[in-house]
């Protein structure tokens, strides 16, 4: 049994702390601290009236202007007459083991900067601002220490500012009821309505930004607005009744980060989300297991079968064997059926109050089915559609979760369509954020996975609660089988790995092999085929599915790809990457030493020059190439791959040709020695 997974295998913390207890004189000094290596600087000042300010420099080069601190609440304001006490610097140079994700081990390098403050209220209010500056990045919080005279705290805004050095291009969604399912669109920062983060901006050739927040717990999402030209601020989604978080103190907000690379590939190579949440709370963690799964779903989606119940029912027990039987054959470890419970009938969107997450529709045999799985050494994933129905799921929690460990289900995917929350609150207020913490926590108790649909933006919480393995919050496949606007253009796949993947996993479902739809108007995947195949590897998931349906997989060779790609990495590279353009990733298995790539344009073609030098000297390597056809055109000829071997080593260099809307996926294997292929041989005879 692997007990703590999740452990520091270096630590040299706190190599130098330093206090210095300053007098009501030096509040106008600047503070300053730096990142390991230099790369970024940060300033804090603190005016003569006492409102607090922040810059950030690259490279010595301001990319955050002057910008204000501070926090408005009903019981008192941060950052107006804030009065310094103490400055303590520490540095931390720690490598933590993950559980499951891009890279076995991850550096968490940075130093710190504590800024105790007393803000002159009339009863004075004491807190803290905390820096954390890394080469690529950086994150502060607020906490407000506990203290007599303050038990509540409403926040009712946050006024954090990032004034941006430079009007450059962002990619942004639009903050609204509808759970990050849209399309990013590049504008001057200048321009922004209101917008979701992470907020990805270009500032300069050689100078990428993308905005953030790390461990949302117990508060308000961030959202950004336009204060005034560049200048951007912080807007937390608020409850119904206009306050923004209601807490008492000792009061911690998330951290507030800035990814700050010279590079779009080094934005997604950051750790610094993952390094800002608290390390792993589950002590054992050997349940957890990353993996590709396929599902009763597609058919749902193009209208060919029902969720609810009747002649057309897709959740049957012949139909999930089916699928059982297929996920046995073909090496995936899940199946996931929508469907199988009720509630489903008439519209579920709005009466969600219907659901019930442990009774079965009579034609889902569920003992049998899990019986059966386990047989064939497959689990079934539960699926919890609650339709924003969060107080009837949260009674029923318990006995869901009780049910799923009776059954074996180790995972489960959720739901929440709705625009609100029980009809009153939205995905991403304090409400969301307690409802859906609850179910993570609720769900670790019984061993199950989750993956969260239509969830609150991701803020790194998978190193402390590697359960929750991935989360929709996206524009996803489902777009291709019915979005009236044609299906997800090709440019949005090659912009979301810069913009929401930055915050974490993420459940796309790509994978559709067959593209004719029944269903008006008639959308569908606006790719090749051999993108299709990337995209499994280029949109990191632990639980990755396959989409189709299992028919369209059947005799395809191209399918070797999806179900040989591995959910779980020792390293991931990136060999080239431009924002909204094109995009290879290359990853090496966590349990052999083959590597996977991953190669994605948008609606135009591109030649991809893949240099291997991430391969380990004096190995040889087989590359099998699923590549576009010739002729291969998203819109016209999608289903033109070709699929060939050719021998490399880290001194190669493949030389792709991506179609309009295409892709290539490659599996590079190690040749084995000689002697160990005679082996083979002889034993095979
Ligand atoms: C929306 C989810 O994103 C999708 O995957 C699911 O099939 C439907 N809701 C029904 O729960
Ligand atoms: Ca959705």
């Amino acid at each position: 049994m692997r007990k703590i997974k999740l452990k520091h295998i270096s630590v040299s913390a706190l190599l130098a702390a330093m206090v210095f207890t300053l007098g009501g004189c030096a509040k106008r000094e600047a503070m300053t601290i730096a990142s390991p290596d230099g790369t970024l600087t940060l300033d804090l000042k603190v005016s003569p009236e006492g409102s607090l300010y922040y810059m950030v420099k690259h490279k010595g080069v301001a990319i955050v202007d002057s910008s204000h601190l501070g926090l408005k609440c009903k019981e008192f304001e941060l950052g107006r007459t804030a009065e310094v006490k103490k400055v303590e610097r520490s540095q931390t140079d720690e490598t933590w083991q993950t559980v499951w994700g891009e890279e076995s081990e991850i550096r968490n390098h940075y130093n710190e900067m504590r800024v105790e403050l007393e803000e002159k209220e009339a009863t004075p209010v004491s807190y803290a601002l905390v820096f954390r500056i890394f080469d690529d990045g950086v994150g502060f919080r607020y906490e407000v220490q506990g203290q007599e005279a303050l038990d509540s705290i409403t926040v009712m805004d946050e006024l954090t500012e990032f004034a941006l050095a430079e009007d450059g291009v962002a990619w942004s969604i639009p903050w609204d009821h509808e759970y990050y399912e849209h399309l990013y669109t590049p504008s001057l920062v200048s321009r922004l309505d209101t917008v979701c983060s992470p907020l990805t901006v270009k500032l300069t050739d050689s100078c990428y930004v993308a905005i953030h927040e790390a461990n949302l717990t117990d508060y308000a999402a961030m959202n950004l607005r336009v204060a005034e030209g560049t200048r951007l601020a912080s807007w937390l989604t608020p409850w119904q009744s206009g306050e923004k978080v209601f807490s008492s103190a000792p009061m911690q907000t998330p951290w507030r980060t800035m990814i700050v690379t010279d590079s779009p590939g080094n934005l997604m190579l950051s750790r610094l989300m993952l390094n800002l949440n608290e390390p792993c709370a589950i002590e054992d963690t050997s349940w957890i297991e990353p993996q590709r799964y396929i599902g009763i779903w597609w058919a749902m989606h193009r209208k060919t079968h029902t969720w609810a119940s009747g002649p057309q029912h897709g959740a049957t027990t012949a139909n999930t064997k089916r699928y059982i039987d297929f996920a046995a054959e073909n090496g995936y470890g899940g199946v996931l059926v929508e469907g199988w419970n009720e509630g489903w009938d008439g519209d579920w969107t709005k009466e969600g109050e219907k659901f019930s997450f442990t009774k079965p529709y009579p034609d889902f045999d569920i003992e049998e089915i899990t019986r059966y799985a386990a047989s064939k050494g497959v689990r079934l994933i539960g699926h919890h559609e609650t339709g924003g129905a969060a107080a009837n799921y949260e009674r029923q929690l318990d006995s869901a979760f009780a049910m799923c460990k009776r059954l074996g289900i180790n995972s489960v995917k959720t739901g929440y369509v709705n625009r609100l929350l029980d009809n009153k609150e939205l995905h991403s207020s304090q409400y969301g954020v307690r409802h859906y913490r609850k179910v993570i926590e609720t769900a670790a108790k019984y061993n199950v996975m989750i993956d969260n649909h239509e969830p609150v933006m991701p803020t790194g919480l998978q190193r402390t609660y590697p359960n929750l393995m991935t989360q929709e919050g996206v524009r996803g496949c489902e777009y291709d089988a019915w979005s009236p606007d044609g299906g997800n253009p090709p440019e949005h796949t090659v912009t979301i790995p810069f913009t929401r993947c930055l915050a974490g996993p993420v459940d796309y479902t790509p994978g559709i092999f067959n593209y004719d739809n029944p269903v008006p108007p008639y959308t569908r995947p606006q790719c090749t085929l051999a993108k299709q195949l990337a995209l499994a590897l280029v949109l990191y998931s632990p639980l990755q599915m396959s989409a189709d349906m299992i028919e369209n997989y059947e005799g395809r060779p191209e399918f070797e790809f999806l179900k040989r790609c591995p959910t779980n990495w020792a390293l991931t590279v990136i060999p080239e990457a431009r924002i909204g353009e094109f995009l290879t990733v290359a990853r090496k298995d966590r349990e052999s030493e083959d590597w996977y790539i991953g190669a994605i344009t948008n609606a135009n073609s591109h030649n991809s020059k893949i240099k291997l030098d991430f391969l380990s000297p004096g190995v040889d390597y087989t590359a099998k190439v699923f590549a576009d056809g010739k002729d291969a055109d998203y819109k016209e000829n999608p289903y033109a791959v070709d699929i060939y071997e050719t021998p490399v080593d880290r001194d190669s260099t493949l030389d792709l040709t991506l179609a309009n809307g295409g892709g290539a996926a490659v599996i590079l294997t190690p040749v084995k020695p000689a002697a160990a292929n005679n082996l083979t041989a002889s034993n095979a005879k």
